[in-house]
């Protein structure tokens, strides 16, 4: 599973770009509002910092107007993927920019039908929100498990992008289910890479270390 931060923070994606753990980025118009900078400016940046594709949203929700943003947005860099979201006018418009071979990631998708339409419709990733389901009682890891099942079933090659992460579990979760990327927020990002058992048993074998000098 590749790792891509979800955030439109570029201080953010230098810590962990640095660190050799982050592919690929997602963005929002919420988090680019978040960042307090414009889309304009942050992508261009955020397309620097990671080798992996970078999520660019569009405004429009008509598809003449997102075909139109999306011929736009990736023209600032190779490595931009344009997000659509999962509505009729949004499958149109996944259906042209495909065809020009322009790569798409289909956001707001939080059934297995909407999955499928938006595979079928030629996206390059779809992004199942699950954070956002379990928010209404729902399990949202569980449709990434049935979403992987089914795209494996009728060999579809759309990837699955694990949105929406809230937590550890969740990461574990999407990983086991076989999602294709998980993108993770800073802060559960910054909670993986800890375990106290690992600090316990570095702090003891610094103690061992050290008593063993002394002897
Ligand atoms: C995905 O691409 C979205 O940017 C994101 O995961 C939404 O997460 P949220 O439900 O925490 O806003």
């Amino acid at each position: 599973m590749k790792i891509f931060m979800d955030t439109a923070n570029v201080d953010e994606i230098k810590e962990f770009a640095d660190q050799g753990i982050v592919y690929g980025v997602t963005t929002n118009p919420s988090l680019v509002a978040r960042s307090g900078r414009t889309q304009a400016d942050v992508i261009p940046e955020i397309c620097r910092l990671v080798p992996g594709p970078v999520s660019a949203e569009v405004i429009s929700q008509d598809c003449e107007g997102m075909v139109r943003e999306a011929r736009e947005l990736v023209k600032i860099a190779a490595n931009v993927v344009v997000k659509i979201p999962c509505i009729t006018e949004g499958l149109k418009a996944i259906k042209i920019l495909s065809a020009e071979g322009i790569r798409t990631n289909c956001t707001l998708i939080f059934s297995l039908a909407q999955a499928m339409l938006a595979a079928r419709a030629g996206a390059t990733y779809v992004s199942p929100f699950i954070g956002r389901l379990d928010d209404i009682g729902e399990d949202g890891c569980k449709l990434v498990e049935d979403m992987v099942k089914v795209f494996r079933t009728y060999n579809l090659p759309t990837q699955i992008i694990a949105a929406s992460i809230r937590s550890r579990a969740h990461v574990d979760r999407v990983m086991l289910a076989g999602a294709d990327i998980a993108t993770i927020p800073t802060k559960v990002l910054k909670e993986l890479v800890h375990h106290e058992l690992t600090d316990k048993g570095l702090a003891k074998f610094m103690e061992d270390y050290q008593n063993s000098l002394q002897k």
